[in-house]
């Protein structure tokens, strides 16, 4: 969500829309119109929300929480969505004001849901004024927390960037009403909203000598931006907890007001430390299954067996063994490649324990390197020379169907392919620009992207990829092309038809396709 590239002055989103930022009298302007707006719906009985950071999350949970109804139909809230006013973030708050989605997605719920809040109902709005904090009941934290390097050999090698949430939470502390809720949904190190958190907003309310009592509480997101990503914040299970009862009442009742929670009770957790825990754990859990597979797909590899076919039939175990992870390209994505490092910086710097997370790191490091091994199969179908050989890598997005490319593992393929003196073309269906990496121009489709390719990488498991038939495969692709499928898009019989065409091919986890001699140019097999 960074921009394609900013100038002084402006704010150019990614779709190359540009906008200007605005002046301080144009932010007031604007901000006075919204409090006009946010006295408007208080007096109508609807509480007053405002969300920090209008990113992945904060403008899902935004248009979620503005989506919200009382038992006669009306609006329970009026939601304000503050971002910063930086050429890198402004056009975030300038699409939200028109009613736009700063995000791609896949989930058409979104851009309608906002566009109607902002647009017909009007309890939507958005702003770069840190004053909007003072109109809140209830303050909702969606800002990041990142980490520096994401594999490190020792904990104490771990940083995080805890600078911006500190301005962020500070921001907060100084406009805040004395008896509004503060929600923390960032995901942070365990025990910060006691250790970080509250200092911050104690020591800045009492510079302005407010004396009620704070209301602080956690409750991390589960926010899945795919098709369901509405759904997976307004229709989903939530845990949470305060900093003390009434913090927790509160949280509950704020939750339960734009959560199904007659379906998906709410989780009550005994203290903030245990919510924060339990989201680090919950995505270590997965990084360290997805990081486990890895070395069952080499297995299998050089067994000559199809792992997706033994998981598949291992799976059948519900309860036990059904979310066993298939073989894959790498891990990529905000949250799993930094999870469990948040979660051992908490235990040196904020318990000084002694506890070391050495399967949860190994995973990370392992994630971090498995598209290395795609590489080698593409190397190896090259006979090792990747030098000037021009290869298609498809496939940006950390997930099929959305256009987040953080820590993409592409990313690390296409530095090796760089170094290695290979010409790398890149393909996303969901992407026009790739935000960290701005001076590659993607092609604009795949035909075109694979024309002229020596070698094929297909990385991310996209519908616009696994819907090509095997008959547009075999034009797409030519004879002599090197093939590496590292997301089982291609099923066997197109890989057949490919071998057959004159490819080469390897998959990722389908040592059955090496045993049947697809590594090798169709003759050299039928000589062998
Ligand atoms: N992306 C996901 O799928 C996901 C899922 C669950 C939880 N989370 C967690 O939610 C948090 C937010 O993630 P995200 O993906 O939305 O990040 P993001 O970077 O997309 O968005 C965060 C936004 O906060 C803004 N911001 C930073 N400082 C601010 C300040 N002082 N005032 C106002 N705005 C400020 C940034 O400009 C940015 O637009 C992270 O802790 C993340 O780990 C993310």
């Amino acid at each position: 969500m960074n921009p394609v590239r900013t100038n002084e002055g402006v704010s150019v989103a990614p779709d190359r829309t540009v906008y200007l930022l605005p002046g301080e009298a144009d932010s007031q302007a604007g901000f006075a119109a919204i409090r006009a707006k946010a006295s408007h719906f208080r007096n109508a009985g609807a509480q007053v929300i405002v969300v920090q950071g209008l990113g992945f999350v904060g403008v899902a949970v935004a248009a979620a929480i503005a989506a919200a109804r009382d038992e006669h139909g009306k609006p329970r809230f009026f939601v304000i969505g503050v971002d910063l006013p930086l050429p890198q973030t402004y056009w975030k708050v300038a699409k939200v004001a028109a009613g736009e989605t700063p995000i791609v997605s896949p989930d058409q719920d979104l851009p309608q849901m906002l566009h109607a809040a902002v647009c017909e109902v009007g309890n939507l709005a958005a702003t770069t004024c840190e004053e909007a904090y003072a109109l809140a009941d209830v303050i909702v934290v969606d800002v990041p927390l990142s980490v520096g390097e994401r594999t490190v050999e020792s904990p104490q090698d771990i940083t995080i960037e805890l600078h911006h949430f500190h301005a962020a939470i500070r921001a907060v502390g100084r406009q805040m009403a004395p008896e509004a809720l503060v929600l923390v949904e960032t995901t942070v190190p365990a025990g910060a909203t006691e250790k970080i958190v509250l200092p911050i907003l104690q020591e800045e309310r009492h510079r302005r000598g407010v004396t009620a009592p704070l209301h602080l509480a956690h409750a991390y997101e589960r926010v899945m931006p795919g098709p369901r990503y509405l759904a997976s914040i307004r229709s989903f299970f939530r845990s949470f907890a305060g900093i003390d009862a009434e913090s927790a009442r509160r949280a509950r009742a704020f939750l339960t007001a734009f959560i199904d929670t007659q379906q998906f009770p709410l989780w009550e957790l005994s203290d903030t430390t245990s919510s924060e825990l339990a989201k680090l754990l919950e995505n270590s859990y997965r990084a360290a299954n997805i990081a486990f597979i890895h070395e069952w797909t080499l297995l299998a590899e050089q067994l000559g067996v199809n792992l997706f076919e033994i998981v598949d039939s291992i799976r059948v175990r519900k309860g036990t063994h059904d979310n066993m992870r298939y073989p894959g390209f790498g891990v990529g994505g905000y949250c799993l490649t930094k999870d469990s490092l948040l979660a051992q910086w908490a235990s040196v710097h904020l318990f000084d324990s002694d506890v070391t997370l050495d399967m949860t790191l190994q995973a990370l490091r392992t994630n971090y390197q498995m598209p290395l091994h795609t590489l080698g199969h593409l190397s190896d179908l090259l006979d090792g020379e990747l030098s000037g050989k021009t290869i298609a890598v498809c496939g940006v997005a950390y997930l099929p169907g959305v256009a987040d490319t953080r820590n993409s593992p592409t990313e690390l393929l296409l530095e090796k392919l760089e170094q290695a003196g290979a010409r790398p073309v890149v393909h996303d269906p969901c992407l026009t620009t790739w935000p960290e990496a701005p001076h590659i121009v993607l092609a604009s489709d795949l035909a075109t992207a694979l024309r002229d390719a020596d070698g094929v990488v297909l990385a991310v498991p996209h519908r616009d990829y696994l819907n090509v038939t095997a008959e547009q495969w075999t034009t797409y692709c030519r004879a002599g092309q090197a093939v590496v499928d590292a997301q089982n898009i291609l099923d066997d019989h197109t890989a057949e038809r490919l071998h057959a065409a004159g490819c080469r091919l390897r998959g990722v986890g389908k040592g059955h396709w090496h045993k049947r001699g697809y590594s090798c140019h169709k003759l050299e097999h039928a000589a062998s």
